[in-house]
């Protein structure tokens, strides 16, 4: 697995700049004005930094963007990061000046000169995003970890270093999730994953791998049927964090599925490769559950991932085909490329059944629908409370992960009426993440709180925000964790 880079954190010592061999990082603020680090470099750079504030290249930065001034004279430095950066900034700012550093890093130490400056664990937050490189896969030297140290000199520097501990919760379950979308079906089958998620024990994480005997003892009949043509056995796997007290927990749910060929209702093939990161919505539950544990946070949150392959096979279901959900409804499976549906159904339902959460929302890469309807920028938020979606809407924001609400209603609802069984799997063409959303509607308790969040589009964006490298962002982990930060932990 992916580890992010430790950060030493210590007070600010101007005398260790000229030796310094790597990168030099200083941040300055739209009025140019430089702070006693800044000075000391430009003073050792024979004033080159003070001339660079001046020049037409600086006034055209925004803050949060960064240049290099290479190879400085009177330094050992490879090159002068400069950052602009206000002394006070938001916290999405800052996360971004951090990516930029994180962006230009290459395998070079770091000293990050960050003196009084506020929002330091918010720019190492987006350092330590945006400098996580997938490797698992290559060998030889490019299998080797990107980065040098990193050594960030602060004034505060001890209290920076207590709230690098929730930020690195937060990196390290981005980097799970990151991990588990990027690895391609032959590495993580349901197994592994499965597996993998065992490891969350060590954690403090109570983890419960239900095989198919188990599920269809449950009567989860209608996930079964998305699994039963792959040789990988179909399971869900419970991950319980108690951190709270007796209340009831939130319910995280995610999609599992490990490859989507689209069984029999085959996908053709230019793309078909993408369709490794069906298990996006598994992933980010998966990163959540590692954060929460990480930090200990005082909440009760179960994170519950159904773990399928959709693979075509003699044995596999057949669109036409009507199954039983764990619910007890028939579903006539029209389309068996609409498997996500029929494995979070029988999940949401476990859910409910045996957690009674005080909410429940799930996750999956669920539509190429929701792609067309936002692009990339954005998840789809489907809910049937107001303030349940609201809640995470402000957590989204404030955390800098594009989020847009969609609409439900018995409108889209009629368009899943079969005429063999209680419902069909898919509607028409029009509204198709909706029609998604209100199939999965089924499957929730009139007294639950719910949100069905369609990752599609952002769980592997072509292009990546600021604070993810190309391939698997771990959208969703941050506004997660920040929405049970601020509404699930007491007082
Ligand atoms: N996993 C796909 C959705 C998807 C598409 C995810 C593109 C990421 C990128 C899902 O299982 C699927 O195949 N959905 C179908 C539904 C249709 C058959 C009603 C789709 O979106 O085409
Ligand atoms: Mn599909
Ligand atoms: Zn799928």
């Amino acid at each position: 697995m992916t580890n992010a880079p430790a950060v030493d954190i210590c007070a600010t010592d101007l005398d260790a700049i000229p030796a310094f061999a790597g990168r030099i990082i200083v941040f300055v603020p739209e009025d140019g004005k430089l702070d006693k680090a800044a000075r000391r470099v430009n003073k050792l750079c024979n004033g080159a930094l003070d001339r660079f504030v001046q020049s037409e290249a600086f006034g055209k930065m925004d803050d949060g963007d960064a240049s290099d001034l290479g190879w400085p004279a009177g330094l050992d430095a490879v090159a002068v990061q400069v950052v602009r950066l206000g002394t006070d900034p938001e916290p999405e700012t800052a996360r971004n000046a951090g990516a930029s550093i994180g962006a230009a890093r290459g395998k070079h130490d770091l000293l990050v000169l960050g003196g009084t400056r506020k929002r330091l664990s918010d720019v190492l937050q987006g350092l330590l995003l945006r400098s996580y490189a997938f490797k698992e896969c290559r060998t030889g030297e490019a299998a080797e970890p990107a980065g040098g140290s990193v050594t960030v000199m602060a004034t505060g520097h001890k209290a920076l270093g207590a709230e690098m501990v929730a930020v690195n919760a937060v990196v390290d379950g981005v980097y799970l999730t990151r991990d588990l979308v990027n690895l391609p079906a032959n590495y993580l089958t349901t197994k592994s994953f499965a597996l993998k998620l065992v490891e969350l024990e060590e954690l403090g994480i109570t983890v419960e791998v239900l095989g198919e005997k188990d599920l269809r003892k449950l009567g989860m009949t209608m996930l079964l049927g998305v699994g039963q043509g792959s040789e990988s056995p179909s399971k869900v796997v419970v991950m319980q964090w108690n951190g709270g007290g007796e209340e009831a927990p939130l319910a995280l749910i995610g999609k599992g599925v490990v490859f989507d060929t689209g069984g029999i209702s085959l996908k053709p093939g230019a793309g078909m490769e993408d369709m490794t990161m069906d298990m996006g919505g598994a992933g980010v539950v998966s990163g959540v559950m590692k954060t929460l544990a990480l930090r200990k946070a005082k909440a009760n949150v179960v994170g519950i991932v159904g773990l399928v392959e959709n693979m075509p096979d003699g044995k596999a279901q057949r669109p036409g085909d009507i199954v039983t959900s764990m619910k007890g409804d028939t579903v006539e499976v029209i389309n068996t490329d609409a498997e996500g549906r029929l494995v979070l159904g029988d999940v949401m339902w476990y859910a409910q059944d045996r957690f009674n959460p005080c909410g429940m929302i799930d996750l999956a890469t669920l539509t190429g629908a929701i792609i067309v309807a936002l692009g990339h920028d954005n998840a789809g938020v489907f809910s049937n409370d107001d303030a349940f979606a609201d809640a995470f809407l402000a957590a989204a924001k404030t955390e800098g992960e594009g989020a847009w609400r969609m609409p439900i209603g018995p409108g889209y609802a009629s368009l899943l009426k079969s005429p063999k069984a209680d419902m069909r799997n898919v509607g028409t063409r029009a509204g198709g993440s909706i029609t998604a959303a209100e199939f999965l509607h089924n499957f929730v308790k009139d007294n639950t709180p719910w949100i069905h969040l369609d990752i599609a589009g952002v769980a592997q964006p072509a292009k990546p925000p600021a604070w993810a490298p190309k391939g698997a962002s771990g959208w969703g982990v941050m506004a997660l964790d920040r929405m049970i930060r601020d509404g699930y932990e007491g007082a």
